[in-house]
This record gives C-alpha cells, structure tokens and sequence, in this order.
C-alpha cells in the first residue's frame, strides 16, 4: 500500500479562489474589498519571505492589503500604536503581526492590543477563549489547515482517534480543540509524552508540530493512518551540492508513505494550508465586522 498524497499547494489555492470570489461579493456591498493588514518588525529573512508570499497571495485572489515594515529597533510602544491605529481604521479587516518579534518586545502584549473581530491569526486571548467556549470566532490558521486537510481526506472525522504531537499555543493546543469541535478523540502528546511511539501507533490521524527533522519514524504509523505534517526543518542536503540545503517535516516521509493512508509533503502540504486560511479569515472578518451575511458553505 502506498499513502495518497494530499496536495496542500492545490487545496490552498481552491480555497485563495473561494476566498476571492466571496470577497469579491463582500465587496460590492462594502465599497471595497476585504482589506488584510500585515506589520513586520525587522529583516529576518524567513519572516520577510512569509510576509511577500502573504501579501503576494492575498493580492492574487483580489483582496487588498497594507504591509507596515518597522526596523527591528522600533519600540514596543510604537508597535502597539500601529496596532491600535490599524483598529481604528475602518478599511482594515484583518491584522497580522508576524512572528517572532525581536527580543525587546513582549509578542504577547503586542498580540493582547488586536481587536479579536480582526484577529485573523486567532491568536488573541479572546480568540483562544472563544475556540475554548466553542463560540465563533477567528480560528488560527495553521491547526484550521490541517483539520481542512483531514477532512478533505477522510470526510467525517467523528470518532476518528487524533495524535497531535506539540502543544504550543501556536498549534499543537488550538489543532487539539478543533480536532475536538469535529468529534474526534483527541491526545496531545509532548516531550515528556511516555511511549511516544506506541501512542503514535494508535492514532487515525497523526499531527506532528515539534520542530524537529523527520522524527516520527515509519513503525510510529498505524497503517493507513493519515499524517499531517506540521513541522518545516530545514537539513544540510550535501546531494544537491556543497552548501545546499532541504525543507523537511517532522516525519520521515519516505519511511512512512509506504504504508500512511494519507500523508502531507513539505514543502506544499501543511505550509501553504497556513495562508489560504488567513485569507479565509480575513474575508469573514470583512463579513462579520460588516453584518453582512456568508454563504452557508462557508
Ligand atoms: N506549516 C506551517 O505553516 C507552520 C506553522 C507554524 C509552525 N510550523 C512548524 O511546526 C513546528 C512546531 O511549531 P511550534 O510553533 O508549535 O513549535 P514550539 O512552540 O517549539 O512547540 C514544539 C512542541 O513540540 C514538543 N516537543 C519537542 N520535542 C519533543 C519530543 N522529542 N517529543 C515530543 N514532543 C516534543 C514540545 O513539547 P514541550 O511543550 O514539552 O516542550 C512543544 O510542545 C515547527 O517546525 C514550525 O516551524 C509550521
């Protein structure tokens, strides 16, 4: 048995597309269209392309959006201020801070300034508490990427058994509660899981989000079990060259998609999931802010 690739890259522009087409409806009663904020502190080169790929992939679908750049000795109280001013603004329905911010500004007290309603990241307080509640809210978009994926996959995921390996805020947690919103049994395992690979092998769908390069070895998987691959390592690739290097995830993919169900590449699975579902995000902002109503589908 060989594992059914699931192609994020695809999925995530069907879903850009979607975006576009219900901004595009959004934007004839608001004068505009659905309008995404990003503000990034520094020239970390990893955070510089995250930014252009957003802004280049918002644009592409026809929403519109503002890029604040600041270098990385701005202070924090003046990062707070443009969050503040960006609340205020009217024409902005969705604010972005990129991560990380340098060491001299508290991410935290800079996230705790978005207004929730514009919080497209869902990483507010009040975002955390509304997936916590099991109220609507503004989901953050990588854990809402891979429970997408699952679902394109497997469908229905009630009472599927879900592995999610990481419990960051960031992920691990928030992919924990939306795995549970869709009924399915959840474990959140983490460093100091015991027996890591016996509780991997129990799993229908297994979410690694460590951080760490190809971990998750082949016999962790239950065959036919669905991998979604959160992790983005990047290793030494001497193969391709002297100096070369290699994006890979946390599982080792080529041990593992002989006998996955369903497995999620990196590059192209998880990563681009991540963005498609800020755009998503940012269109029903617009929606929400507005009292203007989605289709059911979406
Ligand atoms: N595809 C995307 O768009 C996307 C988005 C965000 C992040 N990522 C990637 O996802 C990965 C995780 O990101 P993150 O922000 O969640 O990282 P993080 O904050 O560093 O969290 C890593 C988690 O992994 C756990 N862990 C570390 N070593 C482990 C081990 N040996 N066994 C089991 N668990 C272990 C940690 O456990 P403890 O809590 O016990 O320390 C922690 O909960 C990174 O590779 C990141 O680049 C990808």
């Amino acid at each position: 048995m060989s594992a059914n690739l699931i192609d994020g890259k695809a999925v995530a522009a069907e879903i850009d597309a979607r975006a576009g087409e219900v901004g595009a409806g959004l934007a004839a009663a608001l004068g505009r269209a659905p309008c995404l904020a990003v503000v990034l502190i520094g020239d970390d080169p990893a955070s510089d392309v995250y930014v252009r790929n957003k802004v280049r992939r918002t644009e592409a679908a026809g929403l519109t959006s503002i890029e604040i750049r600041k270098p990385a000795d701005v202070r924090e109280a003046d990062v707070i201020a443009i969050v503040e001013r960006l609340n205020q603004d009217e024409g902005v329905d969705g604010i972005l801070v990129q991560m990380p911010l340098p060491d001299h500004i508290n991410a935290n007290r800079v996230i705790s300034h978005i207004d929730p309603d514009k919080d497209v990241d869902g990483l507010t307080e009040t975002s955390a508490g509304r997936l916590v509640l099991g109220q609507a809210g503004l989901r953050p978009c990588t854990p809402a990427g891979c429970v997408f994926l699952a679902e394109r996959a497997l469908g229905d995921l009630s009472g599927k058994s879900v592995v999610v390996i990481g419990r960051s805020i960031l992920v691990g947690k928030p992919a924990a509660l939306l795995f549970l919103e869709k009924n399915a049994t959840v474990t959140i395992a983490h460093s100091r899981t015991a027996d890591l690979p016996a509780l991997c092998r129990t799993a229908d769908i297994l979410v690694p989000a460590v951080g760490r390069a190809e971990m998750v070895r082949g016999d962790w998987v239950k065959p036919g079990a669905c991998v979604l691959d959160v992790g983005i390592n990047r290793i030494d690739a001497p193969e391709r060259g002297a100096g070369k290097s290699r994006l890979v995830g946390d599982v080792a993919f080529d041990e593992i998609v002989g006998h996955a169900g369903w497995i999620t590449p990196v590059p192209g699975g998880i990563g681009p999931m991540t963005i498609a579902m800020l755009l998503r995000n940012t269109v029903i902002a617009a929606a929400l802010r507005a009292k203007l109503p989605l289709p059911d589908d979406y």
